[in-house]
């Protein structure tokens, strides 16, 4: 078997080896998308943590792997998400109305600001009123399948219900979601555009200028009758003044649906594959659902969606031997964190019964994500229901199919259902 079809059915989990040739591994120049896309980027990712844990790229950025690090550059050392020049990590982009100014990629007071206007809708009170209707949607597309004996985890699960709901959250259409769906993906690799082949650069700038002719008639449609959506609630910050900017409120529109979706399909289905691998861990959950909080976390940790978070030193920091300058751009790669044995037992084991499971999936410090009670009620609702409902979960294929995007989202996950007796 070549490596390539080696790599093809590997899976998640794969530890470091001995070999001292690491430098010679062709993956070492690979970043996302093409590592996202990896059966196992953790082997890489491993191999980086072994050899070399601070590591400069041919480019010039700075790779952290392991957990200590990644906390210590995401909550201590003095870094913003801008280059001294304002720039971001998405380069100097020809966007329209400017380079993005959403939360993500702002620094302290813009960043404080807009954090404290978004957060309010996010709040884990408010997600909790939010369950009933998650669980609605998920027994109305479970009853969909259920006479199929058969389904796509993806199209039929993971995708209809953060994109329904942050849809419902925000007051945008769903009858448009099909246009998103393309529109997002392609403009999640923006957020890296400096890692990015031209031609995925080019895609994902139109794939923007959609997105902003869109919310600029949706917002000048919605003030017209103000509701109690999200975007209705940003209108009434920029309206009320110097709270909002319109350039800020379309970024924030816009982002928020992009992390809505983009992400938390990847946590449903990396989730769902993870178990159905694992018909032990699988059988434990069916056996006591309780145990979904936990399994919800260990999918979160074993084989999360978003490998990386980039920060820009603000001054020369040290990690060990190394010394990061200033104003250089670091990848706090969480993925790598995440599967460090100095910090998880048998990392690369896939545990629902973990306790110590203070995983870095949704990042740290002042950029912590905002949706991440959304995302894990969400996924505890959909992958709860779908384990309840059904009995083994066959994949019909040991080979996946990955999505567009620059996160680690699966594009399909065919499986064969059987009723839980
Ligand atoms: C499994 C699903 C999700 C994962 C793994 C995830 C992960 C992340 C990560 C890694 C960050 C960057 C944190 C950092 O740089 O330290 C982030 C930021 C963010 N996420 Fe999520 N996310 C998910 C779902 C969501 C959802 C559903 C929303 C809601 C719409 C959301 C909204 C945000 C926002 C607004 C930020 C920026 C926060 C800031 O800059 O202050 N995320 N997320």
């Amino acid at each position: 078997m070549g490596r390539d079809a080696q790599a093809a059915v590997a899976r998640p989990g794969g530890g470091a080896d001995d070999d001292a040739s690491w430098k010679d591994d062709p993956w070492l120049g690979v970043f996302p998308p093409e590592l996202s896309r990896q059966p196992d980027p953790y082997r890489l990712l491993a191999r980086l943590r072994q050899y070399d844990p601070v590591n400069e790229t041919p480019i010039g950025v700075f790779r952290l792997t392991r957990y200590d690090d990644v906390v210590r550059m995401l909550k201590e050392v003095p870094s913003g998400v801008r280059f001294a020049d304002g720039s971001t990590f998405s380069g100097d982009l020809p966007l329209p109305g400017g380079p993005s100014e959403f939360i993500l990629q702002e620094d302290p007071p813009d960043h404080t600001r807009l954090r404290k206007l978004v957060s309010q809708a996010f709040r884990p009170r408010a997600m909790d009123r939010l369950r009933a209707r998650v669980e609605v949607l998920t027994d109305e597309l479970l009853d969909r399948v259920a006479e199929r004996g058969e389904m796509d985890v993806i199209a039929d699960l993971a995708l209809p219900v953060p994109s329904t709901v942050i849809c419902e959250m925000m007051g945008v259409p769903i009858a448009d979601r099909e246009k998103f769906t393309e529109w997002t993906s392609a403009t999640t690799h923006l957020l890296a555009a400096l890692l990015s082949p031209a031609d995925v650069v080019e895609r994902g700038i139109a794939a923007v200028k959609e997105l902003t002719g869109y919310f600029n008639a949706l917002v000048e449609e919605r003030r017209k009758r103000l509701g109690d959506d999200i975007l209705s609630d940003l209108i009434r910050a920029e309206e009320g003044g110097d709270r909002l900017s319109p350039s800020e409120l379309l970024s924030q529109s816009i982002g928020l649906l992009i992390a809505g979706f983009e992400t938390t399909i990847g946590l449903i289905g990396n989730g769902v594959l993870a178990l159905a691998r694992h018909p032990d861990q699988l059988a434990l959950l069916r056996a006591d659902p309780g145990l979904i909080t936990g399994a919800v976390e260990e999918c979160l940790r074993y084989d999360g969606p978003i490998l990386l978070s980039v920060r820009i030193t603000r001054e020369d920091t040290r990690f060990g031997d190394k010394v990061i300058p200033a104003d250089r751009a670091v990848m706090c790669m969480l993925a790598a964190a995440n599967h460090d044995p100095a910090r998880f037992d048998d990392p690369d084991h896939f545990d629902i019964r973990r306790t110590d499971n203070e995983h870095l999936a949704f990042g740290g410090g002042v950029h912590f994500c905002l949706g991440a009670h959304l995302a894990r009620m969400e996924a505890q609702v959909a992958i709860g229901g779908l384990v309840r409902r059904f009995g083994a979960l066959e994949l019909r294929s040991d080979e996946v199919v990955w999505g567009r995007s620059l996160f680690r989202v699966l594009g399909s996950l065919p499986i064969g259902l059987e009723r839980a007796r």
